[in-house]
Parts: C-alpha cells; structure tokens; sequence
C-alpha cells in the first residue's frame, strides 16, 4: 500500500554519493526531503538536482536535509554529478542514493508500473523532524517539478505545525493566514494580537504570526 500522510516515513540503509547513510540517523532532528527521478544522463533530471543544489542555501534556512533516489548505481551517480555541476554552474552538495535493488523505490512506492516498469517517477516526500511524512507529491517523468512550490509548502508546513493556522490559496511567506476552524472566533481575537479579519464566520485572517 502507498505511504500516506502521518505515516512514519519508512527508515532504510543505502549506499549514497556522500557515503553510506542510515536514513533515519541521517535525518536526525531536520526535516527531509526525499525525491525521485526516473534516471541519471537525462535532460529534465540534469535541471531538477541542479535548480536543488542551487537552492542549498534555502533548504538550509529551513532546516531541511535533502536526499534524492533513482535505480541506477554509485558509478552512474558519480559520473553523472559532474555534468549537473557544470551545466548548473553549481555543486551538488547532497546525497544520491544509488537503489540498484529498488530498496528505497520499493519502501516509497515510487516505480508505477503503468506509467514505467522500471525507472521512479518523479516523486516527492516532505519528512517533519517527527520522521512523520508530512507531504507527497508524484509528477510523471516528462514533467520537471517546480522547486519553488516545494519551499513554499514546506514554509506552510513549518508555520502550520508552531500555530493554529492555515494557509489559502497561492500563499507565500509573509502573506496573511487563515485562522483554523477549530478556534473560536473569541479565542482568536485573544490569541492573534495582530488582528483578525473575519470574512466569513468559517473564514478568519490574521498577519503571519512568526513575522
Ligand atoms: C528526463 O529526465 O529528461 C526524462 C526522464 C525520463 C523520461 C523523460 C524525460
């Protein structure tokens, strides 16, 4: 059965670009995030784990680690990186997992055999510090996933997990958040000092709480 979300992210042992990792010690107290791509030498895989590296600075801010997975092996990976790097003018400064055996693959459902019987979609695990997973997303192999996206919720989440917010639609860091259904309107206007813009009895605003 597929993972879902709250389910522990599975834990595993694997033999990566970085050395020989223990997921679950590796993750340590950080977030994760765990994503696939269908093979190394490919044109949308080569733009996807450079835009990641360049992003570095950003996954770091929000205490995430990052690790990505595909079924080819360590010597694939290693002759690989170079081309990311200079095509990204960057340096790929994660671990790869080489899953030769589809260990990983497997434990995260990430081969769907009707779209392909034998390479990883393009799928995406957010991991909470709790080793719960906190998101997933699946993107088919013709399609380069947007990593903006992926900061932005993980932003959402982070918010989401320290107040009793929401986020609406299209929300970026800064912008107003929705006050949960589960606190009364009373309670919110003690709670939310900024200030409370009711629209709707259901639908309460507040200024992002952590700015
Ligand atoms: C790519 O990464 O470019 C790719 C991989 C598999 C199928 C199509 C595109």
């Amino acid at each position: 059965m597929s993972l879902r979300l709250g389910d522990v992210a599975p834990d595993f042992e694997a033999d990566t670009t970085k050395g020989q990792i223990h997921f679950h010690q590796w993750l340590g107290d950080s977030w994760g995030l765990l994503f696939s791509h269908p093979a190394d030498f490919t044109p949308v895989c080569t733009t996807e784990l450079g835009r990641t590296a360049l992003l570095k600075g950003e996954f770091e801010k929000r205490n995430v680690k990052v690790i990505a997975v595909s079924v080819d092996d360590l010597e694939s990976h290693n002759r690989w990186v170079p081309d990311i790097n200079e095509v990204n003018d960057t340096d790929v400064n994660f671990p790869i997992i080489a899953d030769g055996d589809r260990t990983v693959a497997t434990l995260y459902d990430m081969i769907h055999p009707n779209a392909s019987e034998k390479a990883t979609v393009r799928s995406v695990f957010v991991i909470g510090p709790d080793k719960k997973i906190k998101l997933t997303l699946t993107y088919p192999a013709s399609t380069g996933r947007n990593f903006n996206e992926i900061l932005r919720v993980i932003d959402s989440l982070q918010l989401t997990a320290n107040y009793q917010v929401a986020t609406p639609a299209d929300w970026k860091d800064g912008e107003d958040v929705i006050v949960v259904p589960a606190v009364s309107t009373e309670d919110a206007q003690k709670k939310f000092t900024k200030g409370l813009t009711i629209v709707k009895p259901y639908l309460r605003y507040t200024p992002q709480p952590n700015k």
